[in-house]
């Protein structure tokens, strides 16, 4: 059996928890897209794990696979493995030959070239992400296969620095240093290599899933980021540079899209929006300096700011590195109506339900309005998409209750009011509710529905 988990939105959905949640019955899990951008958050037994790039199954002693989907710092890699181990975890991570590496110079050319975008800018994680996809896509990349493979390190090497190094100096005006110099990354990168080596890492992805999979084995395949930042399906150009929807986990894993579709695919939506980065954002609540367009904080004030600064207090809203404040808005149903059919969607999870608890009223942008038409889904282009004006329908709010026994009863011990809101999105995605997220911890989370089962 294959699950696939995908987020809905625009990331932090609680994808982590999710994979956390259903991954007891997996026995491999799969990241098949994105790289260190991404920070998926596991709570087991009280203890906090945020992972980047690790696969969240690691934490549970499941095999975690990085995909050839993905794009790998080595450097990230091996950190958060040797955290784990001092943690007390032996995580078994394997890593895809046909991955693309991520290198010192991906990630000093992601911020020059942030700096040089300005309106253009993405708000990106500067982790190189972009960097590293597009040389991919240019032919002049780096893969895991090739730090094995100390001459081929070095020809490649030795063809693509001079090339950046003359983009960072001649094109930005930027003075390079050893993130540039073939010598220094040949040696560094060769070691990694080695170290990937020596510990077995090293996997052809595809073949090795359908291995396991012959053999009986549960495969989850875990997205990163979300279907609304996804390079073809999102909000371009404010989006990554990777597809989160789940044609990527086939192309991602090695898969067919066959083997992939005949297990379940599980869109994961917050009961509400947060934004990390730039462009538009129709059911926004209040706004944050520096993201959202045109937005100043002196001038902000009033019923609405208290509403955004409230679930953003409560949803824990704030950048876990840098701890600035994420933007925040109502559920966006068109937003969601192009996720669902984007990735065929066969069951949802609703997390974030009880940061909303206590609100009188929950609205929900149900439609969008633009030049006198009514919109359903997400035009495709983001300037539309900014002229959109999102309608509301109007929810009566649910109260403050024990979730964890709520959790511990099921779905019919949800407040009445916050079912009605959940068959509303049944309703009007089409798509079941499979799980209910109340809190952080796995224990709160009300499960309707086991994929694996
Ligand atoms: P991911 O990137 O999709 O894996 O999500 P993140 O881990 O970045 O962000 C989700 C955050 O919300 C984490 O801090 C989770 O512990 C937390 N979380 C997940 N589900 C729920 C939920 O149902 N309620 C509450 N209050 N917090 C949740
Ligand atoms: P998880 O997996 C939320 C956003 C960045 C930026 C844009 C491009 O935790 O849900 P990038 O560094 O990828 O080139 O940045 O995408 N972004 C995320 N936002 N959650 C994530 O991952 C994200 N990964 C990237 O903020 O707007
Ligand atoms: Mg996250």
């Amino acid at each position: 059996m294959i699950v696939t988990i995908v987020g809905s939105q625009l990331g932090d959905e609680g994808k982590g928890g999710v994979v956390d949640l259903y991954g007891d019955a997996a026995d491999v899990v799969v990241r098949y897209q994105g790289g260190d951008n991404a920070g998926h958050t596991v709570v087991s037994d009280g203890e906090k794990y945020k992972l980047s790039l690790v696969p969240s199954g690691a934490v549970r002693d499941k095999v975690g696979v990085l995909g050839n989907g993905c794009v790998v710092n080595p450097e990230t890699l091996f950190s958060e493995i040797d955290a784990l181990r001092e943690r007390g975890l032996e995580p078994d991570v394997r890593v895809a030959e046909r991955a693309h590496v991520i290198l010192p110079y991906h990630r000093v050319l992601d911020g020059i070239e942030e700096d040089e975008k300005d309106d253009l800018a993405a708000g990106t994680t500067k982790r190189g992400i972009g960097p590293t996809y597009e040389d991919k896509a240019g032919r002049r990349g780096i893969r895991i296969g090739d730090l094995l493979d100390p001459d081929t390190l070095r020809e490649r090497l030795e063809y693509v620095v001079p090339q950046k190094r003359a983009l960072a100096e001649d094109v930005f005006g930027v003075e390079t240093g050893e993130e540039f110099d073939v010598e220094h990354l040949y040696e560094t990168y060769r070691e990694y290599g080695e170290r990937i080596a020596d510990e077995g890492m090293a996997v052809d992805c595809g073949t090795y899933l359908q291995e396991r999979i012959d053999a009986g084995d549960n495969v989850m395949l875990e997205g990163a980021q979300g279907t609304s930042i996804d390079i073809d399906h999102g909000i371009y150009p404010y989006v990554t540079s990777s597809n989160p929807t789940a044609g990527g986990a086939c192309v991602g894993s090695g898969l067919g899209p066959t083997v992939v579709g005949q297990g379940e695919v599980i869109g994961i939506v917050k009961a509400y929006l947060s934004r990390v980065g730039t462009g538009p954002l129709p059911t926004e609540l209040g706004g944050v300096e520096g993201q959202t367009p045109g937005y100043d904080s002196e001038a902000a004030e009033g019923e609405e700011e208290a509403l955004a600064t409230y679930i953003r207090d409560e949803g824990g809203e704030y950048g876990t590195v840098t701890g600035r404040p994420r933007r925040v808005g109502w559920l966006d149903i068109p937003m969601l109506r192009h996720a669902a059919r984007a990735s065929g969607f066969t069951g949802l999870v609703v997390n974030h339900l009880d940061v909303l608890a206590g609100l009188d009223e929950v609205n929900v942008g149900h439609a969008y309005e633009r030049e006198g038409e009514e919109l359903l889904t997400m035009p495709p282009t983001t300037e539309q998409w900014g002229e959109c004006e999102a309608t509301f329908r109007t929810f009566d709010g649910w109260p403050e209750v024990d979730w964890a026994e709520v959790a511990a009863e099921g779905y019919e011990a949800l407040p009445e009011n916050a079912r009605t809101y959940l068959e509303y999105l049944e309703a009007e995605l089409d798509v079941p509710v499979y799980a209910v997220g109340v809190g952080p911890g796995r224990e709160e989370t009300v499960v309707v529905e086991d994929p694996f089962e």
